[in-house]
């Protein structure tokens, strides 16, 4: 068995994330608690020339997943406290930006394309975002039966 442990994972970024949110005091905290919080905040994926042509059929798509690196965050907290709640929670059961391996994933609703452009709202990352990856969301991505464990009394994620 390989010891994945001790294997360091390294990623070129794709592109770039343009947001109106410079720092993370930009953003209402009380977005981050409603789940169409951020539908209205336009913003552009940036993509590398150089992978431009991955860009290829993604006009047919209404949304996509971004995954991106939270470049600004503080390393690795295994419990975290979310924005109004009291107790703290284990890092795996949140999507705060401070854990592990900063890596956060964000769909957005693709507006156009323009060359290596990506026109898109649903923007809650910071400008200046590295991307690592964009996919196409699809309806497999959308579960039925979902339980949202301490999140169903929270007011996050409804
Ligand atoms: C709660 S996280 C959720 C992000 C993503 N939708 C996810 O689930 O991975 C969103 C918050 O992360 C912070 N953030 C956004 N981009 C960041 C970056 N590049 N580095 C550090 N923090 C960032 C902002 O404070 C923003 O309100």
């Amino acid at each position: 068995v390989a010891d994945f442990k001790q294997r360091l994972i390294r990623f070129r970024p794709i592109g770039v994330v343009h947001s109106p949110f410079h720092v993370r005091e930009d953003i209402d905290p009380r977005r981050n608690s409603r789940p169409d919080g951020f539908s209205d905040i336009r913003g552009e994926l940036e993509i590398d020339p150089a992978c431009a042509a991955g860009l290829k059929d993604i006009a047919g798509f209404s949304h996509l997943i971004v995954i991106f690196a939270f470049h600004k965050s503080e390393s690795g907290h295994l419990l975290v406290r979310p924005p109004s709640e009291t107790r703290r929670r284990g890092v795996f059961s949140t999507r705060s930006p401070h854990r592990p391996n900063p890596i956060g994933m964000t769909v957005v609703r693709l507006l156009g394309r323009r060359g290596n452009i990506l026109r898109v709202a649903g923007i809650d990352m910071l400008e200046g975002t590295p991307i690592l990856d964009i996919k196409p969301y699809t309806s497999r991505d959308s579960k039925r039966g979902v339980r949202r464990g301490w999140m169903r009394r929270s007011v996050l994620n409804r």
